[in-house]
């Protein structure tokens, strides 16, 4: 195991009927709030409206930002940033999934960075200076922004799409209440979900060893996962399932499993180029990928944790090692397809191979993939891996 510091000090208020504790939350960072929300799902489902009455009988000064896209834009980052500034904001409260909480680390540091956002803070991709505080109220399982330091960003003029981390940028307060999470629709039920099994996978994916805690810690959060998604699929409202999700999504990605290990994740480097040209949904295009990625980087040094990965997560039964691997890899592939994930590029929209080595060259280019990766692979594997995610795949 390597060395590390795990300080996530991001206070999390889990559970139902939370909300009364957010006036005195905001009140420890100032009165002037900036409300940051997407399209609309928070007040198709009351929480804007008991997020405002919150705010409102406590005397807040309110401007609001909505509007953040799925994938959000630099542009989007841009406004919030001179909203900040106009009006001397204390505290950002980003209501919303991933995109949301995303958007407003890149605003609450981009108050402070002066010209092009995008040249100067996220393509830069670290940031140490200061920022706006954060509060978070979550109403997606999927990315762990609620409690890490990263946010992801897109460039539709540049084709890109980057994360960019700082100290500053991680949540002040984050809000988990599963409650909210109940009118999430299948389709985002399922990429959220598909996007926690990849934190877990890119972790568990990787050559460090001894690192057993980290790895039966892993194996436990994804059965977890894979028991409550179809729950959640058939039941939206069941809170247990929803609960689950919740905090399986935040504790795969802050830190918990991924401290201790090096090396750098291979399905996000690729999927985050499928988004960047296509603006596709971050989770469905993991889970395209991850089990083509697997099949494509089967060798002797993965091929141990494979076959751990079908024993320990898929309880498959089969003495051989590479047979348990591949049972598990169509195992992941199955459970995706019979949850009503659309398996293959096409069927998202990318029905040709003509980006395919732009795309490749720019995975390759803004991550260590080449180098650090489990198996690393190269621009020619990640075409491949790309053309394999084409067409229906079998891996036994
Ligand atoms: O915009 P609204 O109207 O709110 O609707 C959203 C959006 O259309 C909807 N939604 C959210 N909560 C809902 C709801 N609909 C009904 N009821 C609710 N309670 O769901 C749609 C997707 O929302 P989004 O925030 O985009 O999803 P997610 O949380 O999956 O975030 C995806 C973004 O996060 C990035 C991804 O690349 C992508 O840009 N990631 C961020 C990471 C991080 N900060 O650590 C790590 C991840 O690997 C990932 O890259
Ligand atoms: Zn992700």
């Amino acid at each position: 195991m390597e060395n590390f510091t795990f300080h996530v000090p991001t206070d999390i208020r889990f559970g139902k009927n939370r909300l009364s504790e957010l006036p005195e939350v905001l009140d420890a960072f100032g009165k002037n709030v900036l409300l940051v929300y997407g399209g609309g799902s928070i007040i198709r489902n009351g929480l804007y409206d008991r997020v405002v009455e919150q705010l409102k009988a406590n005397g807040n000064t309110l401007v609001e930002l909505n509007g953040v896209e799925p994938n959000p834009r630099i542009e989007t980052v841009t406004k919030g940033a001179e909203l900040c500034r106009e009006h001397g904001i204390d505290v950002i409260l980003a209501v919303g999934g991933g995109s949301v909480i995303d958007c407003s680390k890149a605003i609450a540091a981009g108050t402070f960075v002066e010209g092009d956002l995008w040249e100067n803070l996220v393509a830069k991709r670290r940031y140490s200076g200061p920022a706006v505080p954060i509060i978070t109220i979550l109403t997606l399982a999927a990315t762990g922004s609620e409690m890490n330091r990263g946010g992801v960003i897109s460039n539709l003029k540049t084709q890109q799409k980057l994360s960019v981390s700082g100290e500053n940028l991680l949540p002040k307060v984050s809000f988990l209440d599963p409650v909210n999470t109940f009118t999430v629709g299948s389709y985002q039920t399922l990429a959220g979900s598909a996007d926690i099994l990849s934190h877990l996978m890119e972790n568990y994916f990787n050559a460090t060893p001894g690192t057993e805690v980290q790895d039966s810690v892993t194996e436990g959060l994804m059965k977890t996962v894979i028991h409550y998604l179809p729950i959640a699929l058939e039941h939206p409202e069941d809170y247990d399932a929803r609960a689950n999700l919740l905090w399986a999504s935040t504790l795969a990605l802050n830190g918990l499993t991924g401290n201790g290990r090096k090396g750098s994740w291979s399905c996000h480097a690729m999927e985050h180029e499928l988004s960047a040209f296509y603006d596709i949904t971050h989770g469905i295009g993991l889970a395209i990928l991850t089990p083509r990625w697997m099949a494509h980087i089967l060798n002797e040094t993965s091929l141990p944790k494979f076959a751990r990965f079908a024993r320990e997560v898929w309880g498959i039964d089969e003495a051989d090692e590479e047979r348990a691997a591949k049972k598990g890899m169509q195992a992941l592939y199955d459970f995706f397809l019979e949850n009503g994930v659309p398996m293959t590029l096409p069927e998202v929209g990318i029905d040709s191979e003509d980006d395919f080595e732009k795309m490749a060259q720019q995975a390759v280019t803004h991550s260590t993939i080449t180098e650090t990766a489990f198996v690393p692979v190269q621009k020619a594997d990640v075409i491949s891996i790309y053309q394999a995610s084409a067409a229906p795949s079998q891996f036994i």
